[in-house]
């Protein structure tokens, strides 16, 4: 045998038994022979580098090497579907399919709905060569190398079982429990800010710079959707995912062909109860009608099929002890009561914290320590207290009182007119507050210092290295590292990142600086528009008003955060240190108002530019991006792949379409 044919006959072997233990969970050789013959394509591999392939075994482990992420168009859109809630919204469906197919026979397929993230895998040739995430539908990102690790995603398909030429297969990505409560062990460990669900663990997970740390997270898939030219227009949905199992993938559990509602029914009942055993996170099921043919027939709303929908489970719901009430100070001096019980098994996690919201729900809820209390999870995954077995009460327990001062600093609580929390007022003086100014300061969207974390922040603060945002500036590698010299590279790396914060724009810096209820939108609004911190300073409510999507709340929160001594302190000395404190001339030169009084929805996908790139343009010159179209929009800047519903009202409205060369001929 020539190496090449000995690394092809191993590389299908491994792939074989890759199948075999974590498709099927029916492993056919030991643990220990896998990996003999994975080391041994290795060393194979290594020698003769003219045979690498991105889709062999041996690359399921990953690599350090940092990515980014290219967005790319997808060829179909990827929809979402209509949620029902009760069987009377199941009926419903069922009817309306019935009347749409005019008497016709039909089925439904019924499936698990699987909490995770979707995932659009390309297969050309019976080989992987794109997975790309679902994005905003119309194009998501290029995660092939990440998604090339998860071990129930086939790299290669099944020899001889018949898979068309070129295809598409959609599905869920997910974190399996178990994985899922090791990482967050592990994280909690590591003092790292857990993930709240497996969704999200997921999401993060496959969003990581380096798949290395993908493979390593053990995540499942499961492919519930083949589209294609060279799919049998007469096929049926069930019947073609059968075929795609045989072809290699893991499909939804469980799947049943229903002839009637009632059967429908019967399944979602039975699924209620039996999806606890499943090793992943499912809120729901899926009914499908069975045949392509009658799908096409029935077509798509503007966001959904009509020949699907989604039924979602009630949350689930746990009863339990409540032992404490504690307080949680957030960033803006908002105090969060949270309920402390004895831990009880919920949807597939350990309970034993939840959210109490606010003052007015705890009083509702009419609380007592000891308290048998009900907890839910609902579509968010902090869990929630719901309500109260009353009946287990007994007359010498405690009511529950919103705390009065503050658990971190001791200030009195307050709470302002028509608002539902109570704050801590003490915002120059409180840690949560302060280090949530900080965090805030340092975050992705704000001037991002992505060498700083809220550990390195807390460490800081323990320390008095800082006390406010300002201080971050005077930061040394000297002060940082103190006596520990194993500290100076990271410690380089901060004051580095600091100083890079320099470049960040003005606009960034509205925001980042932490005023309350201006958020990212609202900061570029007034960036913009008043173009220097000076002149900002010295608005008015009534100028900062005239900004179109700023109210009186905004502005008159804008005002006191200059009124305040020590916040003109902070702002003159991060102006002192070189922080940016008007727009650059490029944006001023920039800015014109040839979009003066326009309202301009985008829609599809562009050539030239990103989507952020052209709303930035609109901005800049007057304009004004809007989400959806109507009687009042000036004209849609259309790119490749605007859906058809859209396309379609616009038409009707008579709203003009531009296209990119158009748009970006109105502004030369
Ligand atoms: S079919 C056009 N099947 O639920 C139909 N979706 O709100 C496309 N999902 O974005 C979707 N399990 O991420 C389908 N068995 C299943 C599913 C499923 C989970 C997710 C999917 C989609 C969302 C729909």
């Amino acid at each position: 045998m020539t190496p090449k044919e000995e690394i092809e006959q191993l590389r299908k072997e491994l792939e074989l038994h890759n199948y075999n233990y974590y498709v099927l969970n029916q492993p056919t050789i030991s643990d220990y022979d896998f990996d003999q013959m994975m080391h041994k394509l290795e060393d194979l591999e290594m020698f003769y580098p003219q045979y690498a392939d991105p889709n062999s075994p041996t690359q399921r482990v990953g690599s350090d090497l940092s990515q980014s992420f290219k967005a790319v168009a997808h060829k179909y859109p990827m929809l979402s579907l209509a949620n029902t809630y009760n069987e009377g919204e199941v009926r419903d469906f069922y009817n309306r399919v019935k009347e749409g197919l005019e008497g016709e026979e039909f089925e439904i397929c019924a499936e698990m709905k699987y909490d995770g993230l979707s995932i659009s895998l390309t297969y050309v040739d019976g080989e992987l060569v794109q997975a790309v995430t679902r994005g905003d539908g119309v194009k998501g990102d290029d995660v092939t190398n990440n998604v090339r690790t998860i071990r129930t995603i086939p790299l290669k398909l099944r020899e001889g079982s018949g898979y068309p030429h070129e295809f598409e297969i959609r599905g869920e990505i997910l974190m399996p429990w178990t994985s899922f409560e090791k990482l967050n062990e592990e994280r909690a460990k590591r003092e790292e800010p857990l993930f709240a669900n497996p969704r999200n663990a997921a999401s993060g997970t496959l969003k990581s710079q380096s798949s290395k740390v993908v493979a390593q997270r053990g995540l499942d898939a499961y492919l519930y959707y083949i589209l294609g030219d060279e799919i049998p227009a007469d096929s049926c949905h069930y019947e073609n995912l059968q075929m795609a199992a045989s072809w290699g993938f893991k499909i939804s559990q469980g799947m049943r062909k229903c002839k009637t509602v009632e059967e429908v029914l019967d399944c979602i009942e039975y699924w209620d109860e039996e999806r606890k055993n499943l090793p992943v996170a499912t809120d729901g099921i899926v009914l499908k009608v069975n045949s392509l043919r009658q799908q096409r027939h029935l077509g798509y709303t503007a966001k959904s099929p009509r020949w699907a929908i989604a039924y979602k489970f009630k949350a689930e719901r746990a009863c339990t002890r409540l032992n404490e009430v504690t307080y949680q100070v957030g960033r803006t001096g908002a105090v969060t009561p949270v309920a402390n019980m004895s831990p009880v098994q919920l949807a597939g996690t350990v309970v034993k914290r939840a959210s109490l919201h606010n003052a007015d729900v705890m009083r509702e809820l009419d609380l007592h320590i000891g308290d048998m209390v009900y907890v839910e999870k609902g579509g968010e995954i902090i869990p929630k207290v719901v309500g109260v077995d009353t009946s287990q009460r007994s007359a010498d327990m405690e009511p529950v009182r919103f705390a009065r001062l503050c658990p971190e600093c001791g200030a009195e609580l307050v709470r302002f007119e028509g608002e539902a929390a109570y704050y801590c007022p003490n915002d120059s003086a409180c840690p949560p507050q302060i280090k949530g100014r900080i965090e805030h300061f340092i975050s992705r969207k704000a001037m991002n210092i992505d060498s700083l974390g809220p550990e390195t922040v807390d460490d800081y603060y323990q320390r008095g290295l800082i006390r406010n945002v300002a201080d971050l500036y005077t930061l040394t590698v000297a002060a940082i590292c103190g006596y520990n010299k194993n500290r100076v590279r990271s410690a380089q790396k901060v004051v580095d990142g600091v100083r890079a914060t320099l470049q960040v724009p003005f606009e960034r810096v509205v925001f980042a600086v932490g005023i309350r209820f201006v958020g990212e939108t609202t900061a570029k609004l007034i960036a913009r528009h008043f173009k220097s911190m000076e002149a900002l300073r010295n608005a008015t409510v009534e100028q900062l008003m005239e900004v179109d999507g700023v109210g009186m709340v905004i502005a008159e929160s804008v005002v006191k955060y200059f009124q305040d001594p020590v916040n003109a302190d902070i702002i003159d000395r991060l102006a002192g240190y070189g922080v940016q404190m008007q727009l650059s001339e490029e944006q001023l030169s920039a800015q014109t108002d040839k979009l003066a009084g326009k309202s301009v929805v985008i829609s599809g996908v562009f050539q030239k530019h990103s989507r952020d790139e052209y709303k930035a343009m609109i901005e800049q010159n007057g304009g004004k991006n809007v989400g959806s179209i109507s009687k009042k929009t000036s004209f849609v800047l259309a790119g490749d792949n605007m859906g058809p519903s859209k396309l379609e009202k616009a038409q009707s409205l008579g709203v003009e379409i531009v296209s990119e060369e158009e748009f970006l001929q109105m502004l030369e």
